[in-house]
């Protein structure tokens, strides 16, 4: 499903239009995005992206021109989730708040990588297959592991 207030550039790619679940984001134009991916109300996708299957992209999450996620790809906007207030409520939207996070340019985020909230990701870095990562990387830099560290550069063939 494609909801009405989405916003999309010119020529974005969405080859399954059935299979995707997009509502209250903005796509820039010639930006693909796969099947199974979730992109919540908020976001905000640059253009020239390629946003690969099963990818989920949440309230909060910018990511700059030329960014490619990778599959299955986890971002999350609340550090401390719970189902319920501590009177035993459900939450509602006003009692929690969302912690932003940024992709910068040409970043590149490795299939199962999860994203922890409130951070940025450098212009050009590469985020290993399932990384999780917890703070900002730096531009440039490849972060691998749980907890993702810097384990290279790549401007130097990935020798850190
Ligand atoms: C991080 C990455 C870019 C490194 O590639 P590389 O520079 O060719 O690295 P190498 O394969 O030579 O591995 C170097 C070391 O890092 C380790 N390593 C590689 N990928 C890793 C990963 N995802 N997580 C943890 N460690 C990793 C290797 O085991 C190796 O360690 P060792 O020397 O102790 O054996 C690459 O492995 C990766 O994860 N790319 C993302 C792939 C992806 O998700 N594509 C999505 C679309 S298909």
């Amino acid at each position: 499903m494609i909801a009405s207030d989405v916003e999309m550039g010119p020529g974005v790619a969405i080859p399954q239009p059935e299979l995707v679940n997009l509502y209250g984001c903005r796509i820039g134009g010639g930006t693909r995005i796969g099947p199974f991916v979730e992109i919540q109300a908020g976001a905000v996708v640059g253009s020239n992206c390629k946003i690969s299957s099963h990818s989920f992209i949440c309230a909060e999450v910018t990511l700059e021109d030329e960014v490619f996620v990778g599959h299955g790809v986890m971002f999350t906007n609340d550090r401390y989730p719970r189902a319920v207030t501590e009177d035993g409520r459900m939450q509602g939207a006003g009692d929690w708040s969302a912690s932003a996070t940024l992709v910068r340019r040409r970043a590149s985020i490795g299939s199962n990588a999860t994203l922890l909230c409130g951070l940025t990701v450098g212009e050009q870095a590469m985020i290993a297959a399932g990384a999780v990562v917890t703070h900002d990387v730096p531009d440039f830099a490849i972060v691998a592991g749980v907890p993702a560290r810097v384990v290279g550069d790549v401007r130097n063939n990935g020798a850190s």
